[in-house]
């Protein structure tokens, strides 16, 4: 391809090598990379994308009216790495023609993997153990310390039975779980494999042990757990988040918990991201937060990586895409 005929790529962040290996190979792209592991300026992505015909994006830049109008006509294809697109003006975006990639199944297992992995952590009270062993607070077996809850026996509802929502229910079950409960819009043939009910959101909320949020974001799901969801819950029952913090009403999630209306709560997600380290949440023994690391192992990363790159290298050859958003 001749040096006009490059197609002109922004990426707005630095990413696993897999992907931009790719996009290095393929010979099409003039890429214009932001070369840091810290988010790109407002600024600089408005400027950066200008003219582009592809950007790779991540969940943590908005791709909104503003930054389309600022790549302009050119802009045949958005590739995300990853699988939620909360963070994309869809509707602006289909308006336009701009295809959309993003990254499905590829990370289904590390984020189940880490679902549970959290929901265990809060339950059984892990950080609180680690944090007395390190400040001496030991100091002998006790019977009445540091007790939690366990899995089995118990009842565990999944909010949005999707990919992720079936794969942490398939690994719960084997833990003893008696019954899975799960809500969406629609019950899901799925749900079978794991005896799953499809039941209403409020019994869900109501007679779960365990509520585990693994839905997407969208208008119905913002802010779906506020007060009255957390005043319909067991006060011995663990609420868990892994998917979008603005599922969740933060205040109210706290007075829940340091009410004691709920047990406790893990999220790896939040909002803002970074939680101020001054956050109110972050002051409670049961809450558990982590840094949105739910598809954070390196084999993902990197899966996730070639993907971004290889829809995005589709999407500028108008060629079909592996994993494409039907908008
Ligand atoms: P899917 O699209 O497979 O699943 C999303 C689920 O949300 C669907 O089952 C959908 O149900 C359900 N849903 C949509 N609207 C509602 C609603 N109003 N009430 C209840 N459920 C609803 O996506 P994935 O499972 O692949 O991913 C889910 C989300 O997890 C992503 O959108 C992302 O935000 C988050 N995520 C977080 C990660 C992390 O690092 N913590 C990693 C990866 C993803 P229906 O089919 O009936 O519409
Ligand atoms: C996603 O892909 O949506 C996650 O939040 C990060 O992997």
């Amino acid at each position: 391809m001749s040096a006009q005929q490059m197609l002109k790529v922004f990426v707005t962040r630095r990413i696993p090598q897999e992907g931009m290996k790719m996009l290095q190979k393929a010979g099409m792209c003039n890429l214009s990379v932001w070369d840091s592991d810290e988010p790109v300026p407002r600024a600089e992505l408005l400027k950066g994308v200008a003219g582009a015909h592809g950007i790779l994006c991540l969940l943590s830049d908005k791709i909104d009216t503003e930054v389309l109008d600022a790549a302009g006509p050119n802009l045949k294809v958005i590739s995300t790495l990853s699988v939620g697109f909360d963070h994309l003006a869809i509707d602006e975006i289909k308006k336009r023609g701009i295809r959309v990639g993003y990254t499905p199944d590829v990370l289904t297992d590390a984020t189940a993997e880490l679902t549970v992995g959290l929901l265990l952590a809060t339950a059984r009270r892990l950080p609180e153990g680690v944090e007395e062993v390190k400040n001496g607070g030991w100091s002998t077996w006790k019977p009445l310390w540091l007790c939690g809850y366990g899995l089995s026996g118990s009842t565990v509802g999944v909010i949005g039975l999707g990919r992720i929502g079936l794969a942490i229910a398939r690994r719960l079950k084997p833990f003893g779980v008696k019954r899975l409960l799960y809500t969406g819009r629609q019950p899901k043939p799925q749900a079978q494999e794991v005896d799953g009910e499809y039941v209403p959101l409020d019994t869900l909320v109501s007679e779960s042990d365990f509520v585990v949020v693994s839905c997407s974001l969208t208008p119905d799901t913002q802010g779906v757990c506020d007060k009255t969801f957390f005043s319909k819950m067991k006060k011995t029952s663990i609420f868990i988040n892994t998917s979008r913090g603005a599922v969740v009403n933060q205040e109210d999630l706290f007075e829940a918990l340091s009410s004691g209306q709920i047990a406790a709560a893990g999220l790896d997600v939040t909002t803002p991201e970074p939680l101020p380290t001054d956050h109110p949440l972050l002051t409670l023994k049961n809450c558990v937060v982590l840094p949105h690391i739910g598809s954070a192992t390196y084999s993902t990363r990197g899966v996730m990586s070639a993907l971004t790159a290889n829809n995005l290298l589709a999407g500028l050859t108008g060629s079909e895409m592996p994993s494409e958003l039907k908008l």
